[in-house]
């Protein structure tokens, strides 16, 4: 047997590919039954909408289906032109993906070159930097301040060696909270032209008021190259169908998304189950306001059980579990609760728990208290 035969073929793969860490994902409902041998009783651990999708997404889905023998539309227009519109952009400006971490891995694909640098933030989304790595890039991650407010003197001084691109999520994931109107304008006073801006909304519907700012009016007087990134798998519910969208400074940035793509990759009920939930405002408002309401009194509860969360204005909150956040995670699966235990260092010994329904809350408070006998 020749000695290829007998390696497992490592050395064919790129050395990122091989040293990055498998993506921490949130368990799926029939592999937790078949691992634990219980139903679930809260799944709390993806940042899902408890409440669902708009039923007129529903509704769309089960039309489309009689037609999956033909490929959607690659240039995916109608959708484009509708979410477009909704923001005051051309359609050329929009480009739809499976999923807003497509289109991330699509803007690393189209700007990176190997030993680019790329600077996020920490905590942050595996993918920001997973994503950067799997690109040959190297990444700077600059810690939240102590008050849980963003880096934004860190950032400043980052930009001033003009990294290929800066990316971070506000509503932060997994941290909770949201970058300041000063701070915004901060960071966009200390770009350069050949740095690309990424800022991630994914979960921008769950702002608080006094919170909420127009960033993409001051995007678009910017004149710098930017990318604001959306999903409807959080607040719209639809994490199942995988689609998201990036809003471009101009159309060469968006063109360069669609060549690094796939072509194909946001498939035909994926289009019609988006094209109506981003139609349907009122039950977005519906479902975002029972979600915050409940943020407000799990952050409560929480905090009456000595529990310390972080300022949250998405659908979870990050808490420190006093103990490997891992095996807290492990210790609810074990009560049919599933919160998403933290890897990433320093964090190792916190948690994120979504935002569910105030009985599945309730469950997770149960099980928290059931854990301390
Ligand atoms: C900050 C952030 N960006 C992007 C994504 C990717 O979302 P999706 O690919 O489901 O659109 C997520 C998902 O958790 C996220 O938290």
């Amino acid at each position: 047997m020749k000695d290829s035969q007998m390696s497992d073929f490592r050395s064919l793969i790129r050395p990122e590919i091989n040293d990055l860490p498998d993506y921490n994902a949130g368990l799926a409902l029939d592999r937790f039954r078949a691992t634990y041998g219980i139903d679930c009783v809260a799944k709390l651990d993806s940042n899902e909408n408890p409440h669902g999708p708009s039923p007129r997404a529903i509704a769309a889905i089960e039309a489309a289906a009689t037609g999956v023998a033909r490929y959607p539309d690659a240039g995916t227009l109608a959708l484009r032109q509708a979410i477009g519109t909704g923001y005051g952009l051309p359609a050329e400006r929009v480009v739809m993906g499976n999923g807003s971490e497509d289109l991330i891995g699509a803007i690393f694909r189209a700007v990176l070159r190997p030993g680019d640098h790329v600077v996020t933030i920490c905590p942050s989304f595996g993918l920001h930097e997973f994503g950067a790595l799997a690109c040959g890039a190297t990444v700077s991650k600059l810690p939240f301040n102590e008050d849980w407010s963003f880096p934004i003197d860190g950032i400043v001084d980052a930009l001033a060696d003009k990294p290929r691109v800066l990316m971070f999520s506000s509503p932060s994931n997994p941290a909770g909270p949201a970058i300041t109107s000063d701070g915004f304008d901060r960071i966009l006073a200390g770009l350069d032209p050949e740095t690309l801006f990424v800022f991630d909304e994914a979960y921008v519907e769950f702002l608080s008021d006094d919170a909420k700012f127009n960033a993409l009016e001051r995007l678009e007087t910017s004149n710098l190259p930017w990318i604001s990134l959306r999903t409807f798998s959080k607040a719209y519910g639809l994490a199942g169908v995988r689609v998201g969208y990036a809003l471009c400074a101009n159309e060469v940035l968006a063109k360069s998304l669609l060549k690094t793509r796939n072509p194909f990759g946001v498939n035909a009920l994926a289009v019609v189950a988006a094209h109506e939930a981003f139609a349907d405002v009122d039950h977005l408002e519906h479902s975002t306001r029972a979600t915050m309401a409940e943020r407000g009194r799990l952050y409560e509860e929480m905090t009456k059980r000595g529990y310390s969360a972080a300022p949250s204005h998405t659908n979870f909150l990050f808490f420190d579990c006093g103990e490997s956040g891992a095996g807290f995670a492990e210790k609810l699966r074990h009560k049919g609760v599933l919160i998403k235990g933290w890897l990433e260092q320093p964090y190792e010994n916190w948690a994120r728990v979504t935002i569910g329904t105030p009985e599945q809350n309730n469950a997770f408070l149960n099980a928290l208290d059931s854990l301390k006998g």
